[in-house]
C-alpha cells in the first residue's frame, strides 16, 4: 500500500538564476565556520572580524520515501579567496563504506578534489557542464577558481552519513591557491611537515 510520501515528485530549476523551488533547507557556511580548514589562520581571522564574508550556501530537497532516501542539494560557492586560497566548502567522507555520489557543475569553473582513507588523491578539473561520480569511501571538496559563483548539484542518499573529521584533521594534500593569478595545486603541509 503507498504512503502518501511514495508518490512522484518533481522539482522546478530555474536554469537562468540556476534556483530550484521548493527548497526544504538551507545551509550557510561562513569564514568562521571553516577557521580550521584555510591554511592562512591570520587571513582567516582578519576576515572574521571584518564582517565574516559567505563562503558557500547549500540549498537542500530530499526525497524520502517509505523505501528510499534520495536528496538533491545545490551547491554556490561564491568567488574570491581567503589568503591565497580559493573558496571552497568544508569537504567531507560519507560515514557509510557503500555509499557513492554524483555531482553535476552547472556554472563557474574550479576542482573537485578526492581522496582515500588510504592518501590515494585526485583533482577533477571542473568547467560547466562537468559530471562526476564520486565512488564509495572518497572524501569529497570543491573549489571554486573562477570570478563567477561555482554551482552544482550533487545526489546522494541521507544514510550515507557524514564524517567530517577525516578532514578536517589534515585537509586534502593539495591546496588551491592563487599564484602569480592563476590557480595552482601546491603541497599542502599539513601532510608533509
Ligand atoms: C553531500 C555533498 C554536498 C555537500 C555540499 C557542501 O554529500 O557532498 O551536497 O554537502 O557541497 O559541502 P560540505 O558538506 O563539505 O560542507
Ligand atoms: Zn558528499
Amino acid at each position: 500500500m503507498l504512503q502518501p510520501n511514495d508518490y512522484p515528485v518533481s522539482v522546478q530549476f530555474d536554469l537562468s538564476k540556476l534556483v530550484f523551488s521548493p527548497v526544504l533547507e538551507k545551509v550557510e557556511r561562513r569564514v568562521s565556520d571553516m577557521a580550521k580548514h584555510f591554511h592562512d589562520k591570520d587571513a582567516a581571522q582578519t576576515l572574521v572580524t571584518q564582517g565574516d564574508k559567505l563562503l558557500y550556501e547549500v540549498l537542500y530537497h530530499s526525497f524520502e520515501t517509505s523505501k528510499s532516501d534520495m536528496v538533491m542539494c545545490l551547491t554556490r560557492i561564491f568567488s574570491g579567496t581567503v589568503g591565497d586560497e580559493y573558496h571552497m566548502t568544508k569537504g567531507h567522507i560519507h560515514a557509510r563504506d557503500d555509499q557513492a555520489e554524483i555531482y553535476f557543475c552547472l556554472q563557474g569553473e574550479g576542482y573537485l578534489l578526492l581522496q582515500t582513507l588510504d592518501g590515494e588523491f585526485r583533482a577533477e578539473r571542473w568547467t560547466a557542464g562537468t559530471l562526476s561520480h564520486i565512488p564509495p569511501m572518497w572524501a569529497h571538496r570543491t573549489v571554486n577558481t573562477g570570478t563567477n559563483d561555482l554551482v552544482f548539484v550533487s545526489v546522494f542518499n541521507l544514510s550515507a552519513g557524514y564524517d567530517y573529521g577525516v578532514v578536517e584533521a589534515k585537509g586534502f594534500k593539495k591546496l588551491v591557491v592563487e599564484h602569480d593569478g592563476q590557480p595552482t595545486l601546491t603541497d599542502n603541509p599539513r601532510w608533509n611537515p
